[in-house]
């Protein structure tokens, strides 16, 4: 199918990987629902405080469960109190007094769940058909043990996934596009190196001026990445600047962002991180938008660009994706929609 330019399968969604859907810290006492792959989805917390990732769409009549409460660990229904247990069974039909759960109504009005972690505070959400034995969900080597002097921020763009992944993996544009916040960066990349380990890219780049002499291996910008495909990436940008990446499709044309900084700095890392994190937001990611918003077409299309050394990343990314999603289409019955998520029980 050939909808965004690129050749793609149901929305152009690679499957079969854990994406960073959330904070984890948006979700509380009360349930949460996001748009995440073209389908609404609530997360709420069960007994123990484990998450639950579900349908948001009631399977009675199609309420957003996200708009509903938690009660003992089950979700209730806004609209006319239906309870749903943490994997999924309807447990409580108000209106048909005790016991109508019983005799198969609690799997035929099961809810649509998918498989969901936390780790390091972030909501990770496996998108795809389940494989009899789940991928560990990704971590980056080189980061904090943990999550004392970091910030963690939330925003959507207006942009399709491929295209917000293109600027995550862009080095050679924040001269310009961010030239009031890097005065006097050089806009020479060089050195430049990427390099792919199965479904991870690492990328290191200097961004300096075109003196014509060989790097001295300490002028310039230093920016070092790590892109845990499709999705994830970590972000190096000299010694202080650590941040941690997440882009999920909200559906075709637009992508969930939740950023993180870690500033190690006793003390003062968390203020720093949220400051750092802050200005990214408000600042720096604003003119990634506009450049990608801008961006024609819509959507990525390789046949519509013409790609330079310095975007080596970013066609490597391509690359991985391109055979994903083939892969994909070839193993997908004809005419039959495959099943997506996790069934309950
Ligand atoms: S729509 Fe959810 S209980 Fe009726
Ligand atoms: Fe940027």
């Amino acid at each position: 199918m050939r909808r965004h330019g690129i050749e793609e399968g149901r929305g152009g969604f690679v499957e079969g990987a854990w994406y960073i859907i959330a904070d984890g810290a948006r979700v509380g006492k009360r349930p949460v629902t996001v748009e995440r792959f073209g389908t609404r989805i609530v997360l709420f917390r069960d007994e123990r405080g484990a998450l639950v990732a579900a349908r948001a769409r009631c399977p009675h009549r199609g309420a957003d469960l996200g708009l509903g409460r938690v009660v003992d660990g089950a979700i209730e229904c806004p609209y006319h109190g239906f309870r749903f247990a943490s994997d999924g069974r309807c447990v409580a039909i108000p209106c048909e007094g005790r016991g109508a759960t019983g005799r198969g109504v609690a799997e035929v009005l099961a809810l649509t769940r998918y498989e969901v972690r936390e780790h390091r505070g972030f909501v990770w959400l496996f998108w795809g058909e389940r494989p009899d034995e789940l991928p560990p969900v990704p971590w980056f080597e080189g980061l904090p043990a943990d999550e004392r002097h970091a910030h963690t921020a939330s925003t959507d763009w207006d942009v399709p996934f491929a295209r917000a992944m293109e600027g995550m993996l862009d080095l050679h544009h924040a001269p310009f596009a961010h030239r009031p916040w890097v005065p006097g960066m050089g806009a020479l990349l060089d050195p430049y190196d990427v390099r792919v380990e199965g479904d991870v890219i690492h990328a290191m780049g200097v961004l300096r001026d075109d003196d014509g002499a060989p790097w001295d291996g300490r002028r310039g910008w230093k920016f070092e990445m790590e892109v845990r495909f499709p999705g994830a990436l970590r972000l190096s940008f000299g010694k202080l600047v650590v941040g941690v990446v997440g882009c999920a499709p909200i559906d075709a044309g637009r992508t969930a962002i939740v950023g993180r900084y870690y500033m190690p700095v006793p003390a003062i890392g968390r203020l720093l991180a949220r400051l750092g994190l802050l200005m990214e937001f408000w600042l720096i990611q604003p003119e990634d938008e506009r450049m990608l918003a801008s961006s024609e077409p819509r959507d990525a299309d390789l046949e519509a660009c013409r790609f330079v050394r310095a975007d080596a990343g970013i066609l490597a990314w391509h690359k991985m994706r391109r055979a994903r999603l083939k892969a994909q289409r070839e193993g997908e019955p004809q005419g039959e929609p495959r099943r997506l998520p996790v069934e309950a029980g």
